[in-house]
Parts: structure tokens; C-alpha cells; sequence
């Protein structure tokens, strides 16, 4: 991505060989999530220019100096995030909290570029790992090794959707069995939040979109009722759903105030709306703040689905194994990776429930 808001481009990087700690990865597959196109958009901010991806898996062709735990041949999901290990946040097995993570953005940990174009300038790595490329440098800690025999290109969408909502379903809203659950957004990560709920025997899951294919996708998924937004009121309608009291759990999983608002609204009374979906970066939202405390609602963020991506990673392939998450269902389309303005597109139209690039 060499300028916001503009058609990425694809051409060769010249990549520098892993240094300390780091690994070389051959990318198998990279899902498109939503996030890749907010860093186009700046909703995300990354300088130009960034390679992109932060949902993939892959195989390692070579390791550093000091890699311990894994070796050349190894299959690997890419974890977007890296942790200290030593702060307050990793001590406490919240890795994805890391006080460290997320400065400076997109640099290997030792703030230098590993990839450099054709003119001699550094390109940053999204989430240091950029799964849409075929090659990548990593940190060691980014990576979470998986059983060999898993199809790459299903254990890619494990690096994020699935991890995401499956995980601010089950590790963050601790839902119970029973309960009523709305999921506001039902592309790749929403459709998982509706896997979530199934697994956590949630009795009524209601699906909200305003594209009629997604609610299709969801009734798939397991949504036992449909709301398009884009033709009723969805708090009004999830209200009519659940006899006027609103939902146990509603989860926001677009990234925009005006839903986050909708989610918190949908609730019932010492309920909890989950923000999923990464709103602009300058964003805010507001609620009632009296009323905030007499309904005793929950406002909860959830980042990667309150994940220890190396203990949840193995877990939930485990749980695809054992035919009770889906994986395949997930993939409507494969791209080349010349075809990523393409896959961008459908994902503005709302074409796809993942589209996946395969290398
Ligand atoms: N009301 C209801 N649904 C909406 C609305 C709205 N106002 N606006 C968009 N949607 C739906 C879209 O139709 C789409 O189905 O939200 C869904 C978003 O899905 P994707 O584009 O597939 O995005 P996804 O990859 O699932 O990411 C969702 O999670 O990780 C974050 O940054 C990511 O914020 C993004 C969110
Ligand atoms: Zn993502
Ligand atoms: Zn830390």
C-alpha cells in the first residue's frame, strides 16, 4: 500500500535474510479481512508504504540465530500480534494486551525494515508479519505451530476471523448456555461470533446486516433469526425478538460508532454489548451516562477474541477437526495475489463470507 485510498500495488520486495529470534516463512495462504482494507483507508493508520495481511499460515523455510521451538519444514498460523513476555499484560497470560505491542507499527522489533523496494526504501509489515506476500520475516513469537496435515489455507482464517469471534464469544463474553445473543455485522469475523454462540449452546442467535447474501451466510452459520438493518430498525427489531427486553449479549463486529451504539441499545439490563469491529482510529461514540449505570449494562471491548493465539490456535483446528466449527464454509472465493483490488472490491460489496488468497 504505497498511498491511502489508492489501488494497492504488487511487485517484487527485496527481503533481508531473518535476523536474532526471527523466522522465514513461505506463505501458504492469506485470508482478506476487513482490516486490511481499513489500513488502505487509514481507519487503521500505518504509514505508506505497508504490505498488508495479517491472517495467514505457512510453512518455515529458515530460522535465526536463537530460534528455539521451531525449525525449517514446520506449519505455522501467523499470529498479528507480539509480546514482551515480561510485562504486567504477558504475566498475565494476556499476551494480546502486551504493553509493548503496537509501537512503532509495522517495523520488526528491532525498528528496522526487512523489506525494501526496488528504489532502496523500507516497507513496513503489517502487524510485522504481512501475510499477503509470498515470503515473509517474522518474530519467532508471532508464530503458533500446527499439526501438519491441516489444509493451510482453512488454518489461515484461524490467524484472525475464527480466533476473533469465536473467541470474543467463548474467552471474552464468557456466554452462557441458553442465552440470547445478537451479532451486529456478519461478514468473516461476525459469521464467527455466530460459530461462537452455537459452541457456547446459546439459544437464540440473531444475525444483523444489511446485505441480504450475509444473512443467508449466517442462517448457515447457525443464526436462528435474520435482521436487515438496511430495511428495519435493527435495535427495534431484536427488541420485538426477545419480547420487548433486548438480548443477552450483542456483538458489534463492523467497526462503527453508530452500530457500537445500536449493540449497546440491543441489550437488556446488566447485558453486555462486545465491541469487535476496529472503528477510525479518531473515532468515538457516546452513551447516556445516567443511564449507563441504572440499567447496569456492560460495555466490553474484545481484541483477538481475549486470545492466547498459542494455546486457542491448536484448539479450535481441534474443533474443526471434530466437525463442530466450520472452516471450509467460510471460503467463498480464491484470489491470486494479483488479484487483491478485486478481492478488496468484493469485500465492499459484500460478495464474500472470506475470500482467500493462495500462493
Ligand atoms: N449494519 C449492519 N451490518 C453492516 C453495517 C450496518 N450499518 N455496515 C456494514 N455491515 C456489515 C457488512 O454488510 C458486512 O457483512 O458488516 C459486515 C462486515 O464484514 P466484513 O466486511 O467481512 O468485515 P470483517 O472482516 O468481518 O471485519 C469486521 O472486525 O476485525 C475487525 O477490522 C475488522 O472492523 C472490522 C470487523
Ligand atoms: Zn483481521
Ligand atoms: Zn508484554
Amino acid at each position: 500500500m504505497y498511498e491511502h485510498n489508492q489501488p494497492v500495488v504488487v511487485e517484487e520486495l527485496e527481503l533481508d535474510d531473518p535476523k536474532e529470534n526471527e523466522v522465514l516463512v513461505r506463505t501458504a495462504a492469506s485470508g482478506v479481512c476487513h482490516s486490511d482494507l481499513s489500513v488502505v483507508t487509514g481507519t487503521i493508520y500505518y504509514d505508506a508504504a505497508v504490505a498488508l495481511g495479517h491472517e495467514g499460515a505457512g510453512v518455515i523455510e529458515h530460522v535465526g540465530r536463537n530460534v528455539t521451538g521451531f525449525q525449517p519444514g514446520d506449519t505455522v498460523i501467523l499470529s498479528f500480534v507480539s509480546y514482551c513476555g515480561n510485562c504486567r499484560m504477558c504475566q498475565m497470560e494476556r499476551v494480546c494486551l502486551c504493553q509493548t505491542y503496537d509501537v512503532p507499527r509495522g517495523f520488526l522489533l528491532d525498528g528496522t525494515y526487512r523489506l525494501h523496494n526496488s528504489s532502496g526504501d523500507g516497507i513496513l509489515q503489517m502487524a510485522r508479519i504481512a501475510t499477503m506476500s509470498e515470503y515473509m520475516v517474522v518474530p519467532e513469537q508471532n508464530l503458533v505451530k500446527i499439526d501438519p496435515h491441516y489444509s493451510l489455507e482453512k488454518a489461515a482464517l484461524v490467524g484472525c476471523g475464527v480466533t476473533t469471534g469465536v473467541g470474543a464469544v467463548l474467552n471474552t463474553a464468557k456466554v452462557e448456555p441458553g442465552s440470547t445473543v445478537a451479532v451486529i455485522g456478519t461478514g468473516g469475523v461476525g459469521l464467527n461470533a455466530i460459530q461462537g454462540a452455537v459452541l457456547a449452546q446459546a439459544e437464540r442467535i440473531i444475525a444483523v446486516d444489511i446485505a441480504e447474501k450475509k444473512l443467508n451466510f449466517a442462517k448457515n452459520f447457525g443464526a436462528t433469526d435474520v435482521v436487515n438493518a438496511a430495511e428495519t430498525d435493527p435495535v427495534e427489531a431484536v427488541r420485538e425478538l426477545t419480547d420487548g427486553l433486548g438480548v443477552d449479549y450483542a456483538f458489534e463486529v463492523i467497526g462503527n460508532p453508530k452500530t457500537i451504539v445500536q449493540a449497546y441499545d440491543m441489550v437488556r439490563p446488566a447485558g453486555s454489548a462486545v465491541i469487535v469491529g476496529i472503528a477510525h482510529h479518531a473515532s468515538e461514540f457516546s452513551i447516556p451516562a445516567q443511564r449507563f449505570v441504572s440499567s447496569e449494562k456492560r460495555l466490553i471491548g474484545s481484541f483477538y477474541g481475549s486470545c492466547q493465539p498459542r494455546v486457542d490456535m491448536p484448539k479450535l483446528l481441534n474443533l474443526y477437526t471434530e466437525g463442530k466449527l466450520k472452516l471450509d464454509e467460510l471460503i467463498s472465493r480464491h484470489y491470486r495475489l494479483e488479484q487483491i483490488n478485486e478481492a478488496f472490491a468484493d469485500m465492499e460489496a459484500g460478495e464474500n463470507a472470506r475470500g482467500v488468497i493462495v500462493f
